[in-house]
Formats: C-alpha cells, sequence, structure tokens
C-alpha cells in the first residue's frame, strides 16, 4: 500500500532520540510490514490541536501530498487519540494509523510463541476497544472476522464491545495458563549445568546476526527491525569446552506502547534469570548512546542491575565496527580499555571479534570455575554419572590399566561436594 511517514515534531518532546532518526525509525518500523513508503516527512507541531493534533495548515498540505501521491495510508508516527484518528481520516480521505497501531501489527507478525501470540491479541484488543467508534478499518487482514468492517451502528458498536470483552477474558484466562506452564518449563531447563547466556539489545543492533554467528543455528534475520520477539535458545560450545544456552530475545525500542509493554516483559523473562546479558549495541550508529540508555531503562525496569563493574553481569558488545572508519574504530578501541568489564568489539556480519566474544564469556563465566583431572577406576559407574549430572567432562579416556581418566570443569560451589563423592568412593584428589 502507497504509504506515507509523518513524524510529529512537538516543542516539548522528551526524546532523546534526534529528529532524523526518528524519521529513519519510522520508515523502518513501516517497510517491516511490507509497507511501500514514499515518503517520510518531520512534521513540526509547535501548538497541538485537539483535534487532529498537527496545526491545520499542515492538515492541507499533507492532504495535497497525499493526493499526489496516490497514497492509501498515513502512518503518524505518534501516540493520537481516536478521535484524532478518525477526523485525519477524513480530512485526508486514507487510512490512519499511530505508532501503538504500527508496533501492534509487527508484533503480530513477529510473535512466535503461543504466549508471545496471546499478549499481542490482548493489547491489539485493548487498543481496539478504545477506538470502536468507527468503522473499524483493519490493514490488509482482519482478524477472524470478529466484527471490525462494515459501517456499525450504535447496537453493532456494543456487540463489538462486549465480544472484545468476552475475547479479553478469555484470554486473560489461558494467559495464566500458559504462564503456569512456562514456569514448569524454566524450573526444568534450571536443572541443565550450563550458564544462560542472554543478547539483549536495541532493535537492529544486529542481536539475531551475532546470535546466528555464535549458535551456527539458522534464526530469521532480516533487514528490518524486530526480526525477533520470542526468545529463542540454543546449546552452545565455547572453545575451553564449556557448554552454554545462548537465548535470543526481542529487540527493545524508545516509546514502546504501553498496551505493548506486557507482552514486551513476558518475552524479556528469561533475561532476568540469565547467567549473563550480552548487551549488543550498533556502535556504528548516530544515537549509539540514546539507544544504550533506552536499553539501560528496561533492563533496570525489570530489576537487573546495569551499573558498569566487574559485579556486575553485564557484557558489552559493540558491534558493526566494520562500518566503523579506521580512525573511529580506533577511537573505539582505545574507550573500551578504560572501561571495567572491557566491551568487545564485533562485526556479526563479517565474523571479526567472534572469537574474541567466546572468550570474554568463557573469562566472565569461568571465574570461580576449577578444572580438575581425576582417575578413576572403570568399575565406579556411579560416580562417573555424579561427574556428567554436575560439572562439565571435558574428556574421557580409558587407560591401559583400567581405569577412566577424566578431565572436568567444576563450579567452585560444587567441589566439596565432590571431594565427599571422591572420598565415599576410597579415592582422594590428586
Ligand atoms: P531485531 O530483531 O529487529 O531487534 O534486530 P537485531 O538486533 O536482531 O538485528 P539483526 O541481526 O536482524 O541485524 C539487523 C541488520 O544489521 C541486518 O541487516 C544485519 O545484516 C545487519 N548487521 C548485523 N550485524 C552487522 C555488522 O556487524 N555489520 C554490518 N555492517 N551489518 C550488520
Amino acid at each position: 500500500m502507497r504509504t506515507l511517514v509523518l513524524v510529529p515534531a512537538l516543542a516539548r518532546a522528551s526524546s532523546l532520540h534526534s529528529p532524523q532518526d526518528r524519521l529513519t525509525e519510522a520508515r523502518g518500523l513501516a517497510e517491516a510490514i511490507d509497507l511501500d513508503v514514499i515518503d517520510a516527512l518531520l512534521v513540526p507541531v509547535p501548538h497541538p490541536n485537539p483535534a487532529t493534533l498537527l496545526g491545520s495548515g499542515k492538515v492541507d498540505e499533507i492532504k495535497a501530498r497525499i493526493a499526489e501521491g496516490e497514497v492509501g495510508l498515513v502512518i503518524v508516527d505518534h501516540a493520537i487519540t481516536p478521535g484524532q484518528q478518525r477526523n485525519l481520516e477524513v480530512a485526508w480521505n486514507a487510512k490512519v494509523l499511530d505508532r501503538t497501531g504500527l508496533i501492534l501489527e509487527i508484533f503480530g507478525r513477529r510473535a512466535q510463541t503461543r504466549e508471545g501470540r496471546l499478549q499481542v491479541e490482548l493489547a491489539h484488543l485493548s487498543y481496539q476497544k478504545g477506538r470502536l467508534v468507527r468503522a473499524w478499518t483493519h490493514l490488509e487482514r482482519q482478524r477472524g472476522g470478529r466484527g471490525f468492517l462494515g459501517g456499525p451502528g450504535e447496537a453493532q458498536i456494543e456487540l463489538d464491545r462486549r465480544m472484545l470483552d468476552e475475547r479479553i477474558v478469555a484470554i486473560k484466562r489461558e494467559l495464566e495458563g500458559v504462564a503456569r506452564t512456562r514456569d514448569l518449563h524454566r524450573k526444568g531447563r534450571r536443572k541443565v549445568p550450563y550458564p544462560i547466556v542472554a543478547i539483549v539489545g536495541y532493535t537492529n543492533a544486529g542481536k539475531s546476526t551475532l546470535f546466528n554467528r555464535v549458535a551456527g543455528a539458522g534464526v530469521l534475520a532480516m533487514d528490518q527491525v524486530f526480526a525477533t520477539l520470542d526468545p529463542t535458545m540454543r546449546e552452545v560450545r565455547l572453545p575451553s569446552g564449556r557448554r552454554i544456552i545462548l537465548s535470543d530475545t526481542v529487540g527493545f525500542i524508545s516509546d514502546l506502547p504501553t498496551q505493548l509493554v506486557a507482552a514486551f516483559r513476558a518475552t524479556l523473562e528469561e533475561v532476568i534469570e540469565a547467567d549473563l546479558i550480552l548487551h549488543v549495541r550498533d556502535i556504528a550508529h548516530a544515537e549509539t548512546e540514546a539507544q544504550a540508555r533506552d536499553v539501560e531503562g528496561v533492563l533496570g525496569d525489570l530489576g537487573i542491575d546495569t551499573v558498569a563493574g566487574a559485579g556486575g553481569h553485564i557484557l558489552e558488545v559493540w558491534n558493526k565496527v566494520d562500518l566503523l572508519s579506521p580512525v573511529t574504530r580506533e577511537e573505539a578501541e582505545a574507550a573500551a580499555r578504560f572501561r571495567e568489564p572491557p566491551p568487545v568489539l564485533t562485526s556479526a556480519a563479517t565474523g571479526d571479534g567472534v572469537a574474541r566474544l567466546l572468550d570474554a564469556i568463557d573469562g566472565r563465566l569461568g571465574a570461580a570455575d576449577e578444572i580438575l583431572t581425576l582417575t578413576l577406576p572403570a568399575s565406579d559407574g556411579r560416580l562417573l554419572a555424579w561427574m556428567h549430572d554436575n560439572a562439565d567432562v571435558l574428556s574421557q579416556v580409558s587407560a591401559d590399566d583400567g581405569t577412566i581418566v577424566t578431565r572436568v570443569r567444576i563450579a567452585s560451589e560444587k567441589k566439596a561436594r565432590l571431594m565427599r563423592q571422591l572420598k565415599d568412593a576410597g579415592l582422594v584428589l590428586p
């Protein structure tokens, strides 16, 4: 659909992001659902008009642009009220979608898990409920033919509203069930003796690309935002032999519509439990600092300590270094050396720095580990089994004399238990 993107620049805007950057982001969001964006314009709004948000002169100006460009859809990258939306649609004779509506569309397309889909549908329904004042025209698809089309009279609106309410109650109930199941799954997973490493970052920072590099797994990676909505997990073996669970998460974005915050949080619960968080940043992006603050803000809201330092469990990954000029790259490397812990510079696109990243993960996770070489009698299967369950067995070789020589990596807090096991078996640590 031929689409025009408008970014209203309000006088008292609090956004950290520059207007130019918001323009690029809004265009990217629209293209993420395959809209044919013919132009993206910045619209100054010195005095918001309650009826249309934009001033009447601007409304007329844009009307001409819409007619000239045969535009069918206008995206207003700002929250607008149902009334404003209707007035603009009438003035422009085109469909209007605001930022919340647009992001809901994107989330709706990207949700992969059942919980993600339910959360998005719930957010969509509460959004629609507020807008049941006119013929609900939906972008391309209609959700399950629930009667949003057609010119509804008051009775129809009342019926729609009741149906929405019923569906909302049903979804909430279903979500409770899903959350319980997920909890059980998570408890099961926690039994795995591998640490969980979660990748977080601003949308388009390169998380999926890096995840693929590290995991060698086929996750969707596209030049568009929100390529990942639900966490994806892979088991990865680091160079030292340590196994980790690598988890990819949804891309963060500024000004997330409030209806979507819950859906967003649900997809981030893995992050709270992670042993190490990789914060992937697009270091070549002009807004990289503002993006990092947005991400840290969300992590802080989740109760995660974002204060840098050796004690924290966040490791910054400065990605897309291939896009930096040699001079800027040197500056970034110098800046990284002054940080504690030092961020790792990578290019997920070329693979540069990925080996260093694996080493850094190993180092961060391994600070408290010990590697032991043990000689066990082959007859003691119980001890070997305990080792496999509680430690990371790096190698296991049968010697000619019938003993088994194993190299294991064991967390320091488990070492005392190992000593007891050995003592019970009549063995001593070498
Ligand atoms: P969301 O899932 O939308 O949050 O994005 P993401 O952070 O997972 O980003 P993704 O991996 O999809 O990458 C976004 C775009 O950046 C893609 O076009 C990638 O090819 C590109 N990209 C990722 N890493 C690099 C890099 O190191 N250098 C360059 N030049 N491009 C990169």
